[in-house]
């Protein structure tokens, strides 16, 4: 027996199965179930994937004890201080960080893809005024694949690659379109003079009856909370992309299955909970009412923004906004932001409660981003939006891994069947 297997023994026959133990280059290691149903007719039953990998990946690593996030080997908070979101997109994509006239490149390929087609401009009519922006993404995103026809065959490389860069530039478009139609204001087209963010900015908060100026402050930090939400491994949203991309679905369709998955408040729609949650805590002295009621097992309610199935130490993400709000209120003559205070407050005497220590919960990525999102005048409902945005990198490296893994196979979990044993249908004057 090699000492890089875990034995299984089937106690009800006596048999028993070696399943090979993989180490990777970080992280536990994993035992290869895979021959499991084939030796022993056993399935394994892991209700929200929580002992279980779902494919092997090379781009971003999580060690979750430590609260260390890397990208491609990069630690986040050297990515979040020195690189920026068009450069981390490049290095998710294709592996490594790009030298000057690769990054020029992909620049000039991002910058000449932000227009959509015109008439999908027509979709926004569609909706509701008051529709929310995420419902409009997910439509919008899919309607994607009925326009670019010449970019959807997904064995071929080529269209693979542009897919991937119509996506990456047309997203920040799309979102934009999102806002403007909630608000009633004529859609911004793309100024391809400026970088992803400040284009983004511009494309928000611009009229066309008056000049725009991109706040640098604004803009840099913008980029700087793109890097963060870029990528995180297998989380919901993105497993979902892959589980719709292993289908062989269009990109398009997979990655609107993903914003779909992000919306849920407990994966990215807690940055806008986490608002409404501050909100409704309304000042200080309200603190203890809610951390009791966040603590009270029979109480549904959770402090938004707090808790990671992985991190059981700091977001990391989370200390980087932290400090990034603090220097964007100050930029703009808020430092005294009554719902900055509120959340430092909140987290401080969370992080001293006896619930939150014992079951390792920390401030996550949705804590603060808000909070900046806010003063830099992005509505809370469009928060979501900006980090499918950001995600939309992350989903895109994920699904074009998973396209050439030669291992990919479409995926369909098994189940523990507990309903009604096989029986014959009644009339129904016999029932
Ligand atoms: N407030 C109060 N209790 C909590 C919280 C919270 N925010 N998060 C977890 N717990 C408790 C939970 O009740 C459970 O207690 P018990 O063991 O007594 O049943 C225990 O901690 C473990 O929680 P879990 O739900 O089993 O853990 P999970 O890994 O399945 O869930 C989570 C992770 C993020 C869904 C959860 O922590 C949560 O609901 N947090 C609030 C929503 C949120 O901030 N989501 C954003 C996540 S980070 C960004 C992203 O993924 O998009």
């Amino acid at each position: 027996m090699s000492k890089n297997t875990l034995t299984l023994r089937d106690n009800r026959t006596g048999k028993t199965l070696d399943l090979e133990i993989q180490q990777g280059v970080a992280g536990p290691p994993v035992v290869d179930i895979r021959s499991l149903y084939g030796e022993m007719g056993i399935f394994t039953l892991d209700p929200g994937f929580k002992s279980t990998a779902s494919c092997t990946s090379q781009i971003t690593f999580i060690d979750g004890e430590k609260g260390i996030l890397l990208y491609r080997g990069y630690p986040i908070e050297q990515l979040a201080e020195k690189s920026s979101f068009s450069e981390t997109a490049f290095l998710l994509m294709k592996g490594q960080l790009p030298n000057q006239q690769e990054l020029d490149e992909f620049n000039d390929l991002l910058t000449h893809h932000t227009m959509v087609h015109e008439q999908l401009l027509n979709f926004y009519q569609g909706f509701r005024r008051d529709a929310h922006p995420m419902a409009i993404m997910v439509g919008v995103v899919g309607a994607l694949s009925a326009f670019y026809h010449d970019s959807l065959d997904i064995h071929d490389p080529q269209h693979r690659e542009i897919s991937a860069i119509r996506l990456l530039a047309k997203i920040p478009t799309i979102a934009a379109a999102s806002y403007k139609h909630s608000i009633g204001q004529p859609f911004i087209y793309p100024d391809n003079h400026l970088d992803y963010s400040s284009n983004l900015l511009k494309m928000l908060f611009a009229v066309p009856s008056e000049e725009y100026e991109v706040n640098p402050v604004i803009a840099q930090a913008l980029d700087k909370i793109l890097i963060l939400h870029a990528d995180h491994e297998q989380n919901a949203s993105t497993s979902t992309v892959r589980l719709a991309g292993s289908t062989g679905a269009n990109p398009f369709a997979a990655i609107s299955a993903g914003i779909s998955a992000l919306w849920g408040p407990l994966h990215g729609g807690a940055n806008e909970a986490v608002l409404n949650m501050l909100h409704e805590i309304g000042d200080v002295k309200h603190l203890p009412k809610y951390l009791k009621r966040a603590t009270d097992p029979d109480d549904p309610f959770r402090l938004m923004g707090f808790g990671h199935r992985v991190y059981r130490n700091h977001d990391p993400r989370a200390r980087v906004l932290r400090e990034e709000a603090q220097k964007v209120l100050t930029a703009l003559g808020r430092h005294d932001d009554p719902l900055f205070k509120l959340a430092l407050e909140l987290e401080r005497i969370a992080l001293e409660d006896d619930y939150f220590i014992k079951k390792k919960l920390y401030p996550n990525v949705d804590f603060y981003s808000g909070i900046i999102e806010s003063a830099m005048g992005i509505p809370s409902n469009m928060f979501t939006v900006m980090f499918a945005l950001a995600r939309c990198v992350g989903w895109i490296a994920q699904w074009k891994e998973m396209i050439v893994d030669k291992d990919q196979v479409i995926g369909r979990p098994r189940q523990l069947y507990t309903g009604a044993a096989q029986r014959d249908y009644l009339p129904i004057n016999k029932r």
